[in-house]
């Protein structure tokens, strides 16, 4: 058994914010690439207006051409009702819906404000009840707002008690912009764990600032086991400029099992999908583990 549990964000946040939109066929390749490595919980996509978030048109196809998914969880990420039903009727069985503790990047967001996401999200958590799919919730903005700089603890707090109380099982607190530092990031774990059990935290770092391993490694000695990351550190998101990719899953892996704490991921196989992808990009990949690994052709 794993000691902590990743989920792999590089499908649906890595690939959201691409200048080169991948097909749905890469897509799929990809996702396959991720389970064959050993991942368990992968965001395959979202359903969101293809007019905001181009690069996820076809997550339907996408669910539905993945192979070997048993005993893998694939959720899709869902804004309001709309994004439910297309969710549900592609087959998924987990979904993920997110909401901000700022005003401001709420709105540039999804176009409303929190306390309409939460409006919105009523009726998506009765859908899924009655489906019976489990619900993820994210909070953005957690370490701060590109819109707003510093973001209050309480509204943190609140936002996350908020889709705890309407029914997701986890909550994964984003630092969208990778602002926060080590201290903060555990200061702000330790206030929603307040509120929330530590078991059902996840921390959803973006490496904008270099810190997110960091701030992984001092929220692990709060007692989080539970970590989004995305293959090759893909990613972005499309309302916060200048935002980079999540924490690279490989330098998470070789971070952890470097530390005994293991993840039941097999680094060598998913720097190979981290290399490849980032090929189909038409980029390198921009994480030493996968450069190296790539250079070399060899195990670490
Ligand atoms: P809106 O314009 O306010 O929505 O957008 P609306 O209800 O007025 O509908 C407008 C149009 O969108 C209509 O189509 C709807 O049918 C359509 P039209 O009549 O113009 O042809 N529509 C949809 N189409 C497909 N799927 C749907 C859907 N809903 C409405 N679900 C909306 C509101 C939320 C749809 C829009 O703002 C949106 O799609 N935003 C994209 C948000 C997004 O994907 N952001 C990136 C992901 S979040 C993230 O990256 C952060 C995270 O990683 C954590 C972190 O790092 O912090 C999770
Ligand atoms: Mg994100």
């Amino acid at each position: 058994m794993p000691d902590v549990r990743l989920v792999e964000v590089g499908p649906r946040d890595g690939l959201q914010n691409e200048v080169r939109p991948l097909s749905v066929g890469d897509r799929v390749q990809m996702i396959e690439g991720l389970i064959g490595a050993g991942l368990k919980t992968i965001e395959a996509g979202s359903f969101v207006s293809p007019k905001w978030v181009p690069q996820m048109a076809g997550s339907a196809e996408v669910l539905a051409s993945v192979s070997n998914q048993d005993g893998v969880s694939l959720p899709m990420l869902v804004p309001n009702l709309k994004g439910f039903e297309a969710a549900r009727d592609a087959g998924a069985t987990e979904i993920a819906i997110f909401a901000s503790a700022s005003e401001s990047f709420s709105q540039k967001n999804i176009n409303c404000s929190i306390d309409e996401s939460f409006e919105r999200f009523l009726p998506v958590l009765e859908g899924a009840r009655e489906a019976r799919m489990r619900v993820r919730g994210y909070v953005s903005c957690v370490l701060g707002c590109p819109y707003e700089g510093a973001v209050e603890l309480s509204a943190v707090v609140n936002v996350s008690r908020r889709l705890y109380d309407i029914g997701c099982y986890e909550i994964s607190l984003g630092d969208t912009i990778g602002i926060g530092t080590p201290r903060a990031a555990a200061a702000m774990v330790i206030a929603v764990a307040g509120e929330v059990p530590v078991t059902a935290i996840a921390l959803h770092e973006h490496n904008t600032y270099g810190q997110a391993l960091a701030n992984i490694l001092a929220c692990l000695e709060e007692g989080v086991s539970v970590f989004d990351a995305s293959v090759g550190g893909l990613g972005g998101c499309p309302y916060a400029r200048g935002a980079t990719g999540n924490v690279a899953t490989e330098e998470l892996v070789f971070m952890l099992e470097g530390m005994g704490v293991r993840t039941g991921v097999d680094l060598v196989k998913l720097a190979h999908v981290a290399v490849e992808t980032a090929q189909k990009l038409g980029r390198d990949p921009v994480s030493p583990v996968s450069r190296i690994m790539a250079a070399r052709s060899v195990n670490p």
